[in-house]
């Protein structure tokens, strides 16, 4: 991997530290008795299957979901374009709501909630079902239709779950947009999807202030003309402006509607939803799912991952405005008719042990977060975790970026009190479920490995000619085969698609990812190759934190780039050239930092900006990045370099190439 280096070289040393350690944790029997693929052999059995004929094995995963319509062809592949169970109708809430109503899953809790606070609530399936279906109703009382866009601006309350399932029961498409991104990108994406409506709520707790939501969907629609309705959740009680005839009080809108709400029958094709991520170019992608194939492969990962059985407690920490969320809070576990916990707020408000409290309380079984969270709790240190009882625990999780070897060791050992598996998921927006992961029955696991595919993932590891790196070398992670949760097109741009996602490695879907397989087929994912970064396991893009900053009336040009990050895997470097005369100080540093909060949230927010009299570039005028990613890396404190960089010496010392 030399002309895409992984540019981030924390994991390789976890990687070589892994080494030293060298240990495979086998599932115990106790464990591996009880669940649905128990065994290597089982493991392998189906993994044999799905090679074999793995169109066949996915219907056989899509006929678990209720369909109005059976489908007239599995898979039909244009490439790069997929159609999964062509021809069939479903209706995604109604697999994850009125299928469970007919035993005695009707009043099973669906939805446990915490806000931040401390309230509490709990959904059975047959209060959930009745709430999307009033408020299905509501959507179409306020003129919404099939086939419509709707943003979705919520803090982490049932309703966002509500929301979403209510826009699938009557086959709208929605857009959620995370809470945490700012007015600006809101907009972005609100104009993007061309949404005619809006959800949202007055405010959401977090770090025991409230997030100003409808004050930043205010801000966006000034820009936004096709939004005609926005529905406002009252949550904290603040007090926000209501336009008339545009915004309707949620409590308000659905008073008098009906609760009798018959799912749409859509196609398996029908959009379900669009979420945006971060690519290697500044805009945002539209990335669309749809029906049919998404719930399949949400379903399916879900159960035979996590595990899930019928008196579990399932807490995924992700809020809905990421995929993980939309997969793992409530596509997937609903449709197997899990419980799920869901909270609201901040890991360490208001003390460093609110995870661990809820777990106890709530009696968490299977639980699933981030490595950024667990690196933040291994720093907090262990006493808040030995405070409570988590005996309730048998399943852990991590997903959104490479986990380093000694802090799963720390989570195996502190959260799983040695006895529990761990599940580490690689998988992407893109991808719409799970894609590597160890089966916790059947997966022995290494520390820092997603271990294998899952049976019907054709995922491998090749060089930038489709053709498979030796064992134990790096290369790209690409899929070769389609697969029902894919992505079927970038929203409104299928050229995007096709470059973004098939153009690079000869008949693949390319990941972004770089990786290597072991000598015993173990996947290691070494971070992405691609100006792509994975900041507190979310990504962002270079460019887009730069188009921000040369936003700024007084930067000529700006470089970004990722540097390793003890606590948030990356950190975010901007190498900025201002324009003649201005002076480089702190206060520059202040407002280019709150330009980049501004326009795309405080989660972009650069960690270190270092000015340059000019950026080192190659011949044809590229940005040397790699150089910038070097000199990143060296950085040793976290406070910012006023003084100028002179990358005139450092440059001649590098040999000029174009990248
Ligand atoms: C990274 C999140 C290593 C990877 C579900 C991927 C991981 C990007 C893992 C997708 C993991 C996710 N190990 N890296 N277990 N899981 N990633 O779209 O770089 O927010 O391409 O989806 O996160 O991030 P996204």
């Amino acid at each position: 991997m030399t002309e895409h280096s992984a540019g981030n070289g924390r994991e390789n040393t976890n990687i070589e530290s892994l080494l030293k350690e060298g240990r495979v944790f086998k599932p115990s029997a106790a464990f591996s008795k009880g669940t649905e693929v128990g065994s290597p052999a089982a493991w392998e059995k189906l993994r044999a299957q799905a090679s074999k004929s793995p169109v066949k094995f996915w219907e056989a995963r899509a006929k678990e979901l209720r369909w109005e319509k059976p489908w007239k062809k599995a898979l039909d592949w244009k490439f790069p374009f997929a159609k999964w169970f062509v021809g069939g109708k479903l209706n995604a809430s109604a697999n994850c709501l009125d299928r469970h109503l007919e035993g005695p899953r009707a009043n099973k809790a669906a939805i446990i909630w915490e806000g931040e606070p401390g309230e509490q609530r709990t959904l059975t399936y047959r209060q959930l079902h009745r709430e999307v279906c009033v408020f299905a109703n509501t959507l179409k009382k306020l003129g919404i239709r099939s086939g419509d866009r709707v943003a979705i601006y919520m803090p982490m309350v049932p309703e966002a779950a509500v929301a979403m399932l209510a826009c699938a029961r009557i086959g709208a498409t929605h857009s959620v947009v995370f809470g945490g991104f700012s007015a600006e990108a809101l907009r972005d994406r609100i104009q993007d999807a061309q949404a005619k409506a809006v959800i949202t709520a007055d405010g959401g707790w977090r770090k025991g202030a409230i997030v100003p939501l409808k004050a930043a969907v205010d801000d966006a629609l000034a820009q936004c003309p096709g939004v005609e309705t926005v529905v406002v959740l009252r949550r904290c009680g603040s007090v926000v402006s209501m336009k008339e005839g545009r915004d309707h009080w949620w409590q308000d809108a659905l008073r008098g509607v009906g609760a009798d709400c018959p799912p749409a029958a859509l196609d398996a094709e029908h959009p379900l939803f669009i979420l945006y991520t971060s690519g290697s170019t500044g805009k945002p992608k539209g990335v669309l799912h749809t029906t049919g194939g998404y719930l399949t492969h949400a379903a399916y990962s879900a159960r035979l991952v996590f595990d899930l059985k019928e008196n579990d407690v399932f807490w995924c920490t992700a809020d809905i405005g990421w995929v993980t969320g939309h997969s793992y809070v409530v596509y997937g576990p609903l449709a197997n008719g899990a419980t799920v916990l869901m909270y609201e707020g901040a890991p360490m408000t208001p003390a460093p042990d609110r995870f661990w409290d809820l777990i106890e309380r709530h009696r968490v079984t299977v639980f699933y977060t981030a490595p950024t969270a667990i690196r933040a709790f291994v720093r907090l240190g262990a006493e808040h975790v030995r405070k409570h009882d988590l005996s309730s625990l048998r399943l852990l999780g991590t997903v959104g970026e490479p986990i380093n070897p000694e802090a799963w060791l720390w989570y195996r050992k502190e959260v799983g009190g040695d006895r529990c598996p761990i599940v580490d998921t690689w998988w992407q927006t893109e991808t719409g479920g799970i894609m590597i992961s160890p089966l916790p029955g059947a997966t022995g696991t290494k520390p820092g490995s997603a271990t294998k595919p899952l049976p019907g993932i054709d995922a491998a590891v090749v060089d930038k000619d489709g053709k498979p790196v030796p064992k134990g070398s790096g290369g790209l992670l690409v899929v070769r085969r389609p697969w029902p949760g894919m992505l079927r097109t970038v929203y409104g741009d299928p050229e995007r698609y096709r470059a973004q996602y098939f153009s690079q490695i000869p008949g693949c879907y390319f990941t972004g990812d770089g990786a290597r397989v072991d000598k015993d087929g173990y996947f290691w994912i070494l971070g992405r190759v691609d100006d792509v970064i994975n900041v507190a396991g979310h990504r962002l893009s270079t460019m887009e934190i730069e188009s921000a900053l040369v936003g700024h009336p007084r930067v000529a040009e700006a470089a970004v780039v990722g540097h390793p990050d003890e606590l948030k895997g990356q950190g975010i470097t901007a190498f900025v050239t201002l324009q003649t005369g201005v002076a480089a100080g702190p206060e520059m540093v202040d407002a280019l930092k709150g330009a980049v909060a501004k326009a795309i949230g405080s989660i972009a927010r650069p960690d270190v900006i270092r000015f340059a009299d000019a950026l080192p570039k190659t011949r044809s005028g590229k940005i040397m990045r790699r150089l910038l990613r070097d000199v990143a890396a060296g950085v040793k404190t976290s406070g910012d370099t006023t003084t100028l960089e002179d990358f005139a010496a450092l440059a001649k010392l590098q040999p000029v190439q174009d990248e």
